[in-house]
């Protein structure tokens, strides 16, 4: 058994400029996880995943053929496994340029990143997580030996094969840990590239991507993250959407959004990587009324009411506080003073935030990321 345990995200600044090529952002992993265990086929070569999504039982994908690798008979099931098949999809794909024979398996994926008691959903990136957690599992099972620049074009080569509109900064957050600097590659001309019919993914892996750069920066020295949930579950693609419809007419006004925003994102990397706290909040600040004032363009509103109150009770306190992700509800995240850290939970507990209490994950290997000793099994007839 294999087992993978992946972080959840929160975006700390450069959301909707980060769906742009070169688009930078800064994210954080936390300490909220899903699991993907891999484990030998319940009969020979047969594929099957089990995850709350589809119900109890397991789902059996249907037997390979010469145009479908990875496909379920049920159409909602496709829809709920959208992006554990083509992870699958892209993995056998790759075992099969390699001349690896094709595993039968038994994918189990447990998530934590959702409140398991009342199924309330917090926006911390459970696409992205499954996405990673299933290419890291196989990638494993396979024994490809991948570093984790590969994995990371992997995992994004499956994140926009399932959405071409999404950032993969939720991924890269995931597949890194800790706190990411996230700049995004051009999805348009590698999905050009992908669809070459002499492409090969191993050298779409191999090969650095034009704009694309992922790498962790240190935490703030001081300050400390803090995350209020807002209690409204939010469609973070409805509003990628809405934003871009919103701003069609001014699309000079969004391109100095995008401007202001990467030198945002930049100037925050810079502060992080020198110890510079202050630097960090403003540049924080800035982030957010950035997306403020993009919202009011574009008629999208990022900041909810509960998100505007978690961000002024902040404010109250000498902390900076901003929406994260695409905005709409789901979290907020404050930097703050440790010392003032019980007070802003009391202030916005009273303000009807839910303080939710994570931590940056930080490491892999402290939760015991994996253990590879029966892989072999998965090779048995
Ligand atoms: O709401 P979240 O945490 O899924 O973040 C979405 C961030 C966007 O930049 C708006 C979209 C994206 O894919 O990066
Ligand atoms: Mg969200």
């Amino acid at each position: 058994m294999i087992t993978v345990d992946v972080p959840g995200k929160l975006y700390i600044a450069g959301e909707y400029a980060v769906l742009e090529p070169g688009g930078a952002a800064v994210l954080v992993a936390v300490d909220r996880y899903l699991t993907v265990a891999v484990g030998p086929a319940q009969a020979p070569s047969r594929r099957t995943v089990t995850t709350a999504r589809t119900g109890p039982g397991p789902v059996e994908l249907l037997p390979r053929t010469a145009t479908t690798v990875a496909a379920v008979a049920d159409p909602a099931d496709a829809a709920a496994l959208r992006h554990v098949l083509t992870a699958v999809e892209l993995v056998e794909r790759l075992a099969a340029e390699r001349g690896d024979e094709l595993l039968g398996f038994h994918l189990e994926i447990r998530s934590a990143l959702d409140d398991a008691a009342t199924g309330r959903k917090f926006g911390l990136g459970s696409s992205g997580a499954v996405t990673v957690g299933v290419v890291r599992a196989l990638a494993r099972a396979y024994r490809f030996d991948l570093d984790d620049d590969a994995l990371l074009r992997l995992a994004l080569l499956t994140a926009f094969a399932v959405d071409p509109r999404c950032s993969g900064g939720d991924v890269a957050a995931s597949l890194l840990g800790g706190w990411v600097a996230y700049r995004a590659p051009d999805r348009a001309r590698v999905a050009a590239q992908f669809a070459q019919p002499d492409t090969k993914l191993t050298d779409l892996l191999w090969q650095p991507w034009p704009e694309l750069s992922a790498r962790r920066v240190p935490a703030p020295r001081a300050l400390r993250l803090e995350v209020g949930w807002s209690g409204q579950p939010a469609v973070s693609s409805g509003l990628v959407e809405l934003l871009r419809n919103g701003i069609a007419g001014d699309s000079a006004a969004y391109s100095r959004f995008v401007v202001a925003s990467n030198s945002c994102v930049a100037t925050l990397v810079a502060a992080l990587e020198s110890g510079d706290d202050a630097s960090v909040g403003t540049a924080v600040a800035t982030a957010g009324a950035l997306l403020r004032a993009v919202s009011a363009l574009a008629g999208v509103p990022i900041e909810t009411p509960a998100l505007a109150a978690l961000r002024t009770t902040a404010d109250a306190l000498g902390a900076v506080a901003k929406s994260s992700g695409a905005g709409g509800g789901d979290c907020g995240i404050a930097l703050v003073a440790s010392a003032d850290v019980a007070q802003l939970r009391q202030q916005w507990r009273a303000a009807g935030i839910t303080p939710l209490e994570l931590l940056v994950h930080q490491s892999f290997s402290a939760k015991g990321n994996s253990s590879d000793d029966s892989v072999a099994d998965l090779r048995q007839p």
